[in-house]
């Protein structure tokens, strides 16, 4: 273990949020116990957890899908490592959701031999970069970077929380077969939803009615969780995180290819070089913009 900095807690070669991190439960994470019927959603940071977070929670409950329950969706899919509601997470009815931003090797043991699904969001680290140097100049217990030129160093480094994008990816997907894990972009999610929402159903065996898809598709909307209090996590950021500017939000633009209003040329050509030396033969596909297709 080691102290990196300020804002950052190393442990075992990985950057969590020093501010949020329980650190007696981390080194105890292999040990957590996992039940056959958990769910687990694993990002990178600024990949689509929230997003995520929400189709979950409607596809998983019923009284979420049809608004006759009012908790938070942080409460529904609680972070695994940062449990800043402090739940039980042992004393939770089956099946529990949880999210996370762990690497895989601090995953509980339980995972590594199937005994949960798992769900890996990906998102093309371009917009992953930008999304982060917004939320990090926003959220109080973040680094702040005065420029893209500065923080992209910082990310690249692996000088955030998840520490290097490329490790965290690539480290899943190497181990794939140790888990039962389903990987899906952030980028497919937004070229289709209904569909993607129909995979993951497929997925974790809840059978959906036409009219429940619909149900889930239109709450799980950037527009909808914008305005919707359970989903958009504002009340966490202004009282219980901590944020620089009050108008700033989690649910802040929502698209993909937003690296273009922010790189310069030499830039990407930079992140794109950077990106082809570490992923080289990587198969998953990245969409870096939805034009292109
Ligand atoms: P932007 O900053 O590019 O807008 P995470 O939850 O992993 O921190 O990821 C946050 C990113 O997901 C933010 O990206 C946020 O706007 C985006 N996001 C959240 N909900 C979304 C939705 N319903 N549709 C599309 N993007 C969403």
């Amino acid at each position: 273990m080691e102290n990196t900095n300020e804002y950052l807690f190393n442990y075992r070669g990985y950057n969590f949020e020093r501010a949020l991190i329980d650190i007696e439960f981390l080194k105890n994470i292999e040990d957590f116990e996992i039940r056959d019927d958990d769910v687990f959603i694993i990002t990178y940071p600024k990949s689509g957890t929230i997003w995520t977070q929400q189709i979950l929670s409607l596809i998983f409950y019923e009284e979420h899908r049809n608004g006759t329950e009012n908790i938070k969706t942080i409460d529904r899919v609680p972070f695994l490592e940062y449990n800043i509601h402090h739940l039980e997470y042992a004393q939770r009815p089956s099946p529990r959701l949880f999210s996370s931003h762990i690497p895989y090797y601090l995953a509980p043991r339980g995972l590594k031999s199937k005994k949960a699904k798992m769900l890996y969001i990906y998102r093309n680290p371009k917009d992953v970069l930008v999304s982060f140097f917004h939320f990090s100049n926003l959220v109080s217990l973040l680094e702040a970077s005065d420029t893209i030129e500065h923080y992209m160093e910082t990310f690249l480094d692996g000088k955030v929380v998840g520490s290097r994008w490329f490790d965290h990816i690539k480290g899943w997907y190497e181990h794939r077969h140790d888990f039962n894990i389903l990987f899906l972009s952030y980028e497919e999610m937004k070229k289709d939803l209904r569909n993607s929402v129909l995979k993951l159903s497929k997925f974790f065996d809840k059978e959906l009615s036409e009219e429940d898809v619909d149900a889930v598709v239109i709450q799980a909307s950037f527009e909808k969780m914008k305005s919707d209090a359970r989903a958009n996590y504002d009340v966490i950021l202004s009282d219980e995180i901590g944020t620089r500017n009050s108008d700033g939000r989690f649910l802040r633009k929502g698209t993909v290819g937003d690296w273009k209003n922010h790189f310069t040329v030499e830039q990407s050509e930079r992140f794109d070089r950077i990106f082809h030396k570490n992923m080289k033969d990587f198969p998953l596909k990245f969409i870096w913009d939805l034009n292109e297709e």
